[in-house]
């Protein structure tokens, strides 16, 4: 059965298989240092002990919060994955008394972008150079109510 639920020490080493898979950029250290800092929003996605995909979120006011970062193994991509990991999410900020959720999203990732749309998020802005290679990020947002 498929369970989100909150990430685990333990899931250190499945989490960081799927980010070198996943990203350009890689931090061996960034996830345990989200652990320390964002537990709450720390979601894993786990099947019979394989962990799947994760998704991390914080607050960044009392009222708004951030999607930091979400991937999905390969093996496991296009089931709906992600989009189970961004409820259960978008959950947990509602409870939190969230009412706004950001995001920033690679200007080429037209996978992520469709994800995001697919889940209500809308297009606000363009950070222009955002990531370290130069490329721009879309802001993207969606309001939720309480
Ligand atoms: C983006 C990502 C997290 C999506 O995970 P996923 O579990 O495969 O997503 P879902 O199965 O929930 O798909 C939800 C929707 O996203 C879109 N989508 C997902 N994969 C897609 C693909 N390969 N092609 C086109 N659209 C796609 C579709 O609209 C899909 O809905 P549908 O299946 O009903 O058409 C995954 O592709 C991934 O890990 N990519 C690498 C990391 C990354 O880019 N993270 C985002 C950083 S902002």
């Amino acid at each position: 059965m498929l369970l989100i639920r909150k990430f685990m020490p333990r899931d250190f080493q499945q989490i960081l298989s799927i980010e070198e898979e996943s990203f350009r950029e890689h931090d061996p250290f960034l996830y345990m240092k989200l652990y320390e800092t964002s537990s709450d929003g720390f979601l894993v996605a786990e099947k019979d002990g394989i962990v799947m995909g994760f998704v991390v979120g914080m607050l960044i006011s009392e009222s708004e919060g951030r999607i930091f970062s979400i991937a999905v193994s390969k093996k496991h991509r296009r089931s709906g994955v992600a989009t189970l990991l961004v409820k259960e999410l978008l959950d947990a900020f509602r409870r939190n008394g969230v009412t706004s959720v950001r995001l920033e999203v690679r200007k080429s990732n037209l996978i992520a972008q469709k994800l995001y749309q697919k889940l209500g998020f809308e297009m606000v802005g363009v950070a222009p150079k955002y990531y370290s290679d130069g490329e721009s990020a879309l802001i993207m947002r969606k309001i939720i109510d309480r």
